[in-house]
């Protein structure tokens, strides 16, 4: 499991400090989806790399444990269990072959040959993306490329895999494709999944989602919760589904009628009416 405790982050600048995150507490259970929301510039890729390691606190702490014992660091590499994707993938991808390129981040783990050809073996086949082994990863599309940025961080076999808006340059198809990808590596194989998004398909498939404004958390809730609180969707800036905003409507005219977050929650409720 994730543990953030109090933790606040400033940048130096010449005219001073500038606080980009303040008293975050989160706490993310090991195989559990998460989604991060808010404006642009409330700090959710700050807090993303804080969470990967990429970035250090300025105080407060972060603890990754593989056990329900925070306390537990039995197993766990600094810097390695969280793993990050980013938003362009023509960012993250160095090397001239795909094999290569999912390769390169073992180099440093001094791990034996037999493991290394072993582990991108397993990526490769686990993301289906085997034919494109020798490849050179800029003639895959967008979400091809950003399978073999995840096939990247998962050789690596992170707890946790984070994706930094790393479906927002792709089209809706490869979205989707990415987006089921990465669902089944969490039922599968457990993996803890925290997405940074704008996208509402994202935020559904969520257990809770945290809502930054500001640098704060001013909510962590279930999607229907977070959803269903005027005041949420306001400081987040959230576009609420349209089955919502439907279900708005609905309830001027029928006050019990429920949110709805999914086109078939409506139609069933819709049914129900007399
Ligand atoms: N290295 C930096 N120097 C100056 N400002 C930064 C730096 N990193 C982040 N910021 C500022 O911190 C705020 C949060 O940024 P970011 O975490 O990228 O937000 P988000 O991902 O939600 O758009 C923004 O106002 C951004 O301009
Ligand atoms: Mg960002």
């Amino acid at each position: 499991m994730i543990l953030l405790d109090k933790v606040s982050y400033q940048i130096d600048i010449p005219a001073g400090a500038v606080q980009i995150l303040r008293d975050i507490n989160l706490e993310l259970p090991d195989g559990s989806i998460s989604t991060i929301v808010g404006p642009n510039g409330s700090g959710k890729s700050t807090l993303a790399r804080l969470v990967s390691g990429l970035l250090r606190p300025t105080s407060g702490d972060i603890r990754v444990s593989r056990s329900a014992d925070v306390h537990d660091v039995t197993g766990v590499r600094p810097g390695l269990d969280v793993g990050l994707v980013f938003q362009n993938p023509d960012n993250q991808l160095v090397a001239t072959t795909v094999e290569d390129d999912i390769a390169f981040g073992l180099e440093n783990l001094q791990l034996s040959h037999a493991e290394m050809v072993s582990r991108v073996d397993d990526v490769l086949r686990l993301l289906g993306l085997e034919q494109f082994r020798d490849y050179p990863p800029h003639r895959l599309s967008g979400g091809q490329k950003q399978k073999v940025a995840i096939a990247g961080v998962l050789a690596m076999k992170p707890s946790f895999l984070i994706l930094d808006e790393a479906t927002s340059l792709l089209d809706p198809a490869n979205r989707g494709e990415v987006l089921q990808t990465v669902l089944r590596l969490n039922s599968e194989l457990g993996i803890g999944i925290v997405i940074v998004t704008h996208l509402l398909d994202e935020v559904l498939v969520s257990s809770h989602v945290a809502v930054l404004a500001n640098g704060e958390i001013v909510a962590w809730d279930a999607p229907r919760s977070v959803f269903a609180n005027a005041k949420v969707v306001e400081a987040g800036d959230l576009v609420l589904p349209l089955s919502a905003r439907a279900s708005s409507i609905m309830q001027q005219r029928w006050p019990l009628f429920p949110l709805c977050l999914t086109p078939e929650e409506f139609a069933r409720a819709a049914c129900q009416l007399s």
